[in-house]
């Protein structure tokens, strides 16, 4: 796996691989086994990011799962606009009594998620948990709780696993960070 990779004009260097991804996830799938036992989950992730973890996630669980997409973002190029756009929304979706578990790829301010957490209000759940496979501390600026995180990382600039720096990135096998 290269060390290295250029994204459009710029460089990113690997920062956690695929053996540490699969471990992490195998660890939080059988969490969830085990708190979700009996049940069914559906699965809820926003796109496009989370469409790569949400693949793997599912097929870490022995849990049975509905798997459902919304599209909402926040992010142009490498910083939030601090403004959430619906791009694919629940629409029609009854989730009445379910068990949902939204799926991201990143939390940074948290705007996202808290848009994403505050229409869920609506929709009369059973319950209704987030996982995300990173998550950044510093950065947030909504009061919102993730469940499940796969790794809590510094305030860096990150691609690959789902998560792009302008279009670009999305299909690397691991996490990158910007070089400095
Ligand atoms: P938030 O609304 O600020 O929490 O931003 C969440 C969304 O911003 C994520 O779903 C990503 O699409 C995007 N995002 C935040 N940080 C990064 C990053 O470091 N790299 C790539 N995309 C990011
Ligand atoms: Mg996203």
């Amino acid at each position: 796996m290269s060390k290295i990779v250029t994204l459009h004009d710029k460089d990113f260097e690997i920062y956690i691989s695929q053996d540490q991804i699969n471990t992490r996830i195998d660890e939080l799938a059988e969490q969830i086994d085990t708190e979700y036992a009996g049940k069914m989950i559906t699965m809820i992730g926003n796109l496009t990011g989370a469409f790569i973890i949400m693949a793997d996630l599912c097929r870490h669980l022995k849990t049975p799962v509905d798997i459902k997409f919304v599209k909402y973002s926040s992010y142009s190029g490498m910083e939030s606009t601090h403004v959430v756009k619906e791009r694919m929304g629940f629409g029609g979706m009854d989730l009445a009594g379910r068990d949902v578990l939204i799926v991201e790829d990143i939390i940074d301010t948290g705007l996202t998620l808290h848009y994403l957490l505050d229409l869920m209000k609506h929709k009369e759940a059973a319950s209704v948990k987030v996982f995300s496979l990173l998550n950044k501390p510093e950065a947030l600026q909504k009061d919102v709780s993730v469940d499940y995180i796969g790794f809590d990382i510094p305030n860096d600039f990150v691609v690959g696993y789902g998560l792009d720096y302008d279009g670009m990135g999305r299909d690397l096998n691991a996490i990158y960070k910007l070089k400095e």
